[in-house]
């Protein structure tokens, strides 16, 4: 049996989004038109001064209402012919949700032919953690601590879009949640600025490349600008109050990030925040982005976001919610139907609400990223390229080496782990996601090859061949309340549900599986559509009966390894103190069932780290690290009388088939003036049998100052490989940027003149220990 690079069953079509086929008869028509091809524009970015200078003369050219076009873009669901209108009178700037290569060619046929000026679509698209190759979902990339292997997910994934003609990634996410009842969660890189900004600038250079424009690669969008993961109770689209400390210092970050990495665009948000929802929200469009951090790309809004400001009572209706998302600097209105922009806008710069020069303001970016992109000169794209392109072998490898980085492995009693193949003659495999392609992959799917994604099942059989036997049960179903709005997209056909029989035979049959063999490898978790968008929980427990199924399996004294798929951290607190081995392994993607498989057997060692605090139960929430300590911080593990305080598993954390000791934390001065560095290094060896990866973490801790800060901040990280007794120095430089932080008191940035603590070590625990001090 082929054990790496696996097709489960023979490559199949991938699932469509509804479908409008008249694209081929408009593909012929055209066809006398020489095609342009978008993909490798250019290798080198075009001079600024050209740019401009094509800007200047398009927007001399246009009237309002072409100007009014570009800024509205709206959802092709392939159903309306209304949007050819809109696209061929140059309404509409941007479409959204169009995949097929020959459908955007012939579209963008009409922008281009069919305009007066002749000014082509830009194409976007939710292109969050693959396209055809799905990788690990994003809160699993963030858990590889490995910047360089979620840069390469997304050039892949920005190379598969572009060859279809998708110029523009709704991503990366970049909201900062510490509230796991909150479905998106799993969108995004977990709750630490840090590693949060280190992931955004990963991402923004594996959509964008070298810059706008670079061959094979597309537009980035950070989302969801900003707070939005913050909603009150971790209830999707809810409001949040977020006072400026935590704005400043945490949930901004990693936009900053993003936009010092040449990020070209954002998307606002759909919250209220601070009681003005961020798409009307000047102080976060304008003040923020444009004035303090000179932000030049364009924002749009989110999904009808603009028309939502009258649902907020922000606006009174939906042609006043145009004109004042437009005054907070919103370049861009998503939509589906209609823009309020096209309601508002015409009326409004005719009474003279609103000067031209607004108006141009607000297109110049988007007509900047268009050039960049290089769709002027190429607005077309090669679909027997793209075929080529969306079956790229390599790609599929990237995607196993980044699923086997991402999975973090949380207990290992007794080296259970890693499996030898020759110990075990029979090996269940129970549970509801174990053999569930769609489940293995995540949200945010829409054009995979899901008859090539490869379940834990699949990967086990490719791994063992006949010299094991493996049995499969799935024990329980798990499904969701309430559906998602998704699953209608998607063509979700759940299965039958089981009547009280079956669900108590197949429960039977489970357990009778797991008795009757050596092993069992529990795969639970949730399914798919239970984390991501519209998709928040009240309870982090094991979804259905998977919590009685667990029990019942580790009940018949067979050792159970237990894989996690998952969206984020559930109440695992009773496997923790019963079940031997468990890895998290999140949503794994195309390649998931390989790589988990890799991972069990020790073809490759977990090295991932919890990118979130994973707390015991839901009545901790909020929970995170770097909380402020209190007036008893020697209590501060027992603030409830019923349950301790701290979390199951820290921020940071991560086994390993090996050891790891971390020694030497050496500090280059101890005293710096404000504004120099401080490096530091730490010396991590390898004190096990095998080669494995540990990723070294640095965490400060500023002791007085204007205002009190957090216990611990995570402020440099570097995931390294080390052989069986290897030691490597690992250093680390403190600089303005890790010591300098937003003061409520002095409202100002500042860097303080204080003593502060320092720790090295594997995870957010870490005891390995230093000070300095910064004079005034
Ligand atoms: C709504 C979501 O909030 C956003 O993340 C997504 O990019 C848009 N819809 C477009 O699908």
């Amino acid at each position: 049996m082929k054990p790496i690079i696996a097709t489960q069953k023979a490559s199949a079509p991938a699932r469509k989004i509804p479908v409008f086929v008249i694209a081929l008869t408009f593909a012929l028509a055209f066809s006398f038109i020489p095609l342009s091809f978008s993909q490798n524009p250019s290798p080198t970015p075009p001079g600024d001064q050209a740019v401009h200078q094509r800007i200047d003369s398009l927007l001399k050219a246009m009237n309002l209402d072409e100007k009014i076009g570009q800024l509205s873009q709206l959802f092709d669901f392939r159903t309306e012919k209304a949007i050819d209108d809109a696209v061929t009178k140059g309404r509409v700037g941007s479409l959204l949700f169009v995949t097929d290569p020959s459908e955007i060619n012939r579209l963008q046929h009409l922008a281009v032919d069919q305009t007066r000026l002749h000014i082509p679509l830009i194409f976007g698209f939710d292109v969050i953690h693959g396209f055809r190759t799905i990788f690990p979902v994003p809160i699993a990339m963030a858990a590889s601590w490995d910047p360089a292997a979620v840069t390469q997910a997304q050039t892949i994934a920005a190379k598969e879009a572009r060859s279809v003609g998708i110029d523009w990634a709704f991503a990366p996410m970049l909201d900062i949640a510490r509230d796991p009842r909150w479905g998106r969660i799993v969108e995004g890189s977990g709750e630490d600025p840090y590693l949060g900004s280190a992931m955004a600038a990963a991402q923004v250079h594996g959509f964008q490349g070298d810059f706008i424009g670079s061959p094979d690669h597309i537009l980035a969008c950070m989302k969801h600008f900003a707070g939005y993961g913050a909603a009150i109770g971790g209830r999707d689209y809810d409001e949040a109050y977020l006072p400026e400390t935590l704005l400043y210092n945490v949930y901004l970050g990693p936009f900053h990030a993003a936009v010092k990495a040449g990020v070209g665009s954002a998307m606002s948000a759909y919250l209220d925040l601070n009681d003005v929802p961020a798409t009307g929200n000047r102080w976060l469009l304008q003040d923020v982005l444009r004035d303090q951090w000179k932000f030049a790309g364009f924002v749009v809004s989110d999904a009808n976001s603009v028309k939502s400001l009258a649902k907020h009572g922000f606006a009174k209706d939906v042609e006043e919610a145009g004109l004042r998302a437009f005054n907070a600097g919103l370049n861009m209105e998503m939509a589906i139907g209609f823009t309020a922009f096209s309601r508002s806008l015409p009326a409004a710069a005719q009474r003279g609400e609103i000067s031209e020069k607004q108006i141009d303001d607000a297109v110049r970016p988007i007509l900047e990223m268009k050039i960049r992109l290089g769709l002027f000169d190429h607005p077309y794209v090669d679909v027997a390229r793209s075929r080529q392109i969306l079956s790229t072998p390599e790609h599929r490898t990237a995607a196993l080496h980044t699923a086997e980085r991402t999975a973090v492995l949380l207990r290992n009693e007794g080296n259970l782990l890693p499996l030898n193949k020759s110990a075990y003659k029979k090996i269940a495999v129970v549970g509801p996601l174990a053999d569930s392609q769609l489940d293995t992959l995540g949200s945010w799917v829409f054009q995979e090859d899901l008859q090539e994604t490869v379940t834990v099942l699949a990967g086990l059989r490719y791994k063992l061949g006949s010299q094991v036997e493996l049995g499969y049960a799935p024990g329980v179903q798990i499904r969701r309340t309430f559906p998602s709005f998704f699953d209608e997209i998607i063509h979700l056909k759940a299965p039958p549900v089981w009547t009280p029989e079956q669900s108590k035979s197949e429960m039977s049959k489970a357990v009778a599986l797991a008795r009757s063999s050596d092993l069992t490898i529990l795969v639970l978790g949730e399914a798919q559509n239970m984390s991501g968008e519209g998709a928040s929980r009240e309870s982090l427990d094991l979804p259905g009966r998977e919590e009685q199924l667990l029990e019942a399996v580790a009940a018949t004294d067979k050792p159970v390894v237990l894989v996690l798929m998952n969206g984020r951290p559930l109440n695992i607190k009773w496997a923790a103190q019963h079940v031997p081995a468990i890895l998290e392994a999140w949503y794994p993607g195309t390649q998931g069932g390989n790589a988990v498989a890799n991972l069990l057997f020790g073809d490759a060692i977990p090295g991932g780290k919890l990118p979130i605090t994973w707390p015991r139960d839901v009545g901790q929430l909020p929970i995170y690290y770097a909380h402020n300590t209190t007036q008893s911080p020697e209590n501060q593990g027992k603030r409830y009388w019923e349950e301790e305080s701290t979390p199951l598993y820290p921020f940071g954390y991560g086994l390993s088939y090996s050891t790891f000791r971390f020694s030497n934390l050496k500090l280059g001065r101890t005293e710096i003036k404000p504004g120099e560095t401080i490096h530091a290094s730490v010396d991590v060896e390898n004190t096990g049998a095998a080669t494995a990866d540990e990723v070294a973490q640095i965490y400060i801790h500023q002791q007085s100052g204007s205002t009190s800060r957090p216990v611990r901040e995570l402020k440099g990280f570097e995931r390294i490989t080390l052989a069986s007794h290897e030691k490597k120095t690992v250093h680390f430089s403190l600089g303005n940027d890790e010591l300098t932080y937003w003061s409520t008191a002095r409202k100002d940035w500042v860097e303080e003149p204080a003593t502060f603590d320092i720790w090295a070590g594997g995870n957010s625990n870490a005891e390995l220990h230093s000070t300095f001090v910064i004079a005034k």
